[in-house]
């Protein structure tokens, strides 16, 4: 067995050698995967987990999913094959006034984007996790049939993705018929390769984990260390699947990719679990109605986690072809990266590879296990009741400001507390004054002074100025930040970017130049594109981070929507400015948040200013303070 090509060398994410150089998979079915060893144009598959329809997403299943946004846009800014227009940007625009800070707001079909990403090279994976019992007994509680429940609740995850501008590519639900088809066909695949067998468990179950628990692991009262909530004694007659069989397998895998499981601490701590012996586990129900049958046996339905991580895979698929495993594989499989929460861990980077290895698939390339958003210390979540909802969020301080805030706050990887005035000071600080302020002075003088057209070409205007060179060697930064998912770091890196352009007019002072007119006047009237050239290169770097801000910049410095919809990594390069070009009114493209100490308003992004009270600090929510 061969490894598999590399994409490219220069990214850290595809440096990830392939299971098929360490797997000896003992199944008799034929490995249909190694026959394909060379794809011509691998795309970048990358996934969010599929969330519980037990209850709608907060704030914690967001941050999962703006940051996999994130990462997808930077990665199709930078695999230009995927034409931009398709991504993050699509065409529909839509008319909306719900929020009232927002006259109109460019959205998105996710299926027309759907239709349009088709064979790209980035393919953005979310969707929901919808079998089980806990789902079953939340539509019970809400008075409705399974079926009527994952609708509400799987179209309220795919809104909340609509408002925070979030443009994935493919959205999975796992009642979805040809999603069950490949369980199916799976379950079968590791049934005839021999790793599934019947036995009798009895345990300590948590319904919020679904899982069987081993005694050492849980607190006073039996009670599960995540959820807080006594696990029940089950005695079940399961199907199991032979985990114990894979471990040599899986040490192999992870000794040979040092890369399978970030952020490096968690690799140690999986290598830990696989160290300590792996145990078989079950992977049916006899109590569960609400779930796919085992083939062979209607008694029982496939256990959650064997019927969910499939949703990878099965999404997939293309609409109209056949649902078969070979086709979704060849759709696009293994998965660069899934990108998970640290306590679902353990499923994605022990189990799932072995599941994969038995039925002969490669494994993904990546699974980046991030940490938590919480509240005095504890999970946000449904199961504790302590959640940040983030349509309020985004509701009153518009997508960006969210978006921005989580991933430049919390570095990717490790544990964040949510403070409200942080959330304040942090937006004001980077995105209103920072950025957006530097862009309103300096088109304010250039209006002033130069009719709002530009004098030089930027490129012309830097010669000889060093201040080029430190706005690329900032971009650069970014870049290696975004490959290496140091989302925060890109961010401060664009930032720094921003900063440099405040010191630096300061230290000018065009304004005064003007004044002085002859040499000095042209002197000021290179300075203002030199500003205006940076604040356009961070308008491109920014973009997978803070979109709606980026295009509204990229506006104001006289580019149209298609422009915008059309930059690829590439027009970061210092160059993109012209003479002649004519940059739009000045207006505010991030309002600054006033809290009601400060002015009785909430401003809001998009220019346009918002009235409504901010009626106190940590507002219903009952939020910690700042850390
Ligand atoms: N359905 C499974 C995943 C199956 S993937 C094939 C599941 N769903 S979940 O809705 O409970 O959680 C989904 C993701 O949200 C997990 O990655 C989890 O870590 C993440 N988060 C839930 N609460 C979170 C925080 N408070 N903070 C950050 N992420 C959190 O597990």
């Amino acid at each position: 067995m061969a490894g598999r090509a590399l994409l490219s060398s220069h990214n850290s994410l595809s440096a990830i050698a392939t299971f098929s150089s360490v797997c000896r998979p003992t199944n008799r079915l034929a490995p249909y995967h190694f026959r394909r060893l060379r794809r011509l144009a691998e795309p970048f598959v990358l996934t969010t987990p599929l969330y519980y329809v037990n209850a709608p997403p907060h704030m914690g299943s967001a941050y999962t999913t703006i940051a996999a946004d994130a990462i997808a846009r930077f990665q199709a800014l930078v695999r230009p094959i995927n034409s931009k227009a398709a991504r993050g940007r699509p065409p529909e625009v839509e008319k909306r006034k719900t929020r009232g800070e927002r006259e109109t707001k460019e959205s998105f079909s996710p299926i027309v984007l759907h239709q349009r990403l088709l064979g790209k090279n980035v393919i953005f994976i979310t969707g929901t996790d919808e079998h089980g019992e806990k789902i079953a007994t939340a539509a019970e509680a809400n008075g409705r049939n399974p079926k009527e429940h994952c609708d509400a609740v799987s179209e309220a995850y795919k809104m909340l993705w609509k408002e925070l501008d979030v443009a994935y590519d493919k959205f999975i639900r796992t009642t979805d018929p040809r999603h069950e088809g490949i369980v199916e066909e799976f379950y079968s695949r590791v049934f005839s390769n021999g790793d599934i067998y019947r036995a009798d468990y009895e345990g300590l179950y948590c319904i919020n984990c679904e899982e069987y628990k081993d005694e050492k692991e849980l607190l006073e009262n039996n009670c599960c260390p995540m959820h807080l909530k006594p696990c029940a004694l089950r005695k079940e007659d399961n199907y199991f699947f032979a985990l114990s069989k894979y471990q040599k397998l899986l040490e192999e895998h992870l000794m040979n990719n040092s890369n399978f499981v970030k952020p490096t601490f968690r690799l140690n701590e999986v290598q830990g679990w696989i160290k300590s012996g792996l145990k078989d586990f079950s992977i049916s129900r006899s109590s569960v109605e609400w779930g796919i049958p085992v083939p062979n046996d209607e008694k029982q339905t496939i256990y959650v986690w064997f019927d969910a991580l499939l949703g990878y895979v099965s999404a997939l698929l293309d609409e109209d072809a056949h649902p078969s495993l070979e086709k979704a594989v060849d759709a696009g499989w293994p998965a660069s990266l899934h990108l998970i929460g640290k306590d679902i861990l353990r499923f994605h980077a022990v189990y799932w590879p072995a599941m994969l290895m038995s039925a002969g698939i490669n494994p993904p390339k990546m699974v980046f296990g991030h940490g938590f958003l919480t509240k005095d210390g504890l999970k946000m979540g449904k199961t504790l009741g302590n959640t940040l909802e983030p349509k309020d969020l985004v509701d009153r301080f518009g997508s960006d400001a969210v978006r921005y805030f989580f991933l430049r706050e919390v570095e990717f990887g490790n544990d964040g507390d949510f403070s409200e005035d942080r959330f304040i000071n942090i937006n004001n600080a980077h995105l209103a004054n920072t950025i957006g302020n530097l862009l309103n002075r300096t088109l304010g003088l250039l209006k002033k002074n130069c009719q709002s057209t530009l004098a030089f070409d930027s490129d012309s205007a830097a010669e000889g100025n060093m201040f080029k060179d430190t706005v690329e060697k900032l971009v650069k930064k970014a870049k290696d930040y975004y490959e290496n998912l140091s989302l925060s770091s890109a961010c401060d890196s664009v930032l720094e970017i921003g900063n440099t352009g405040n010191l630096y007019i300061d230290e000018r002072a065009p304004w005064s130049l003007f004044k002085q007119g002859g040499s000095s006047y042209e002197t000021a009237a290179k300075d203002l594109v030199l500003i205006l050239e940076a604040l356009r290169i961070i308008a491109v770097a920014l973009s997978p981070v803070a979109p709606s801000l980026c295009f509204r910049i990229y506006s104001q410095l006289g580019f149209s929507k298609d422009q915008f919809e059309a930059t690829t990594w590439a027009d970061t390069k210092w160059g993109g400015l012209k003479v002649g070009s004519v940059m739009a009114e000045p207006k505010p493209v991030f309002a600054r948040i006033e809290t009601e100490k400060e002015g009785g308003v909430v401003a809001k992004t998009g220019g346009v200013q918002q009235t409504s009270k901010v009626q106190g600090k940590n507002r219903g929510q009952g939020l910690p303070q700042a850390a």
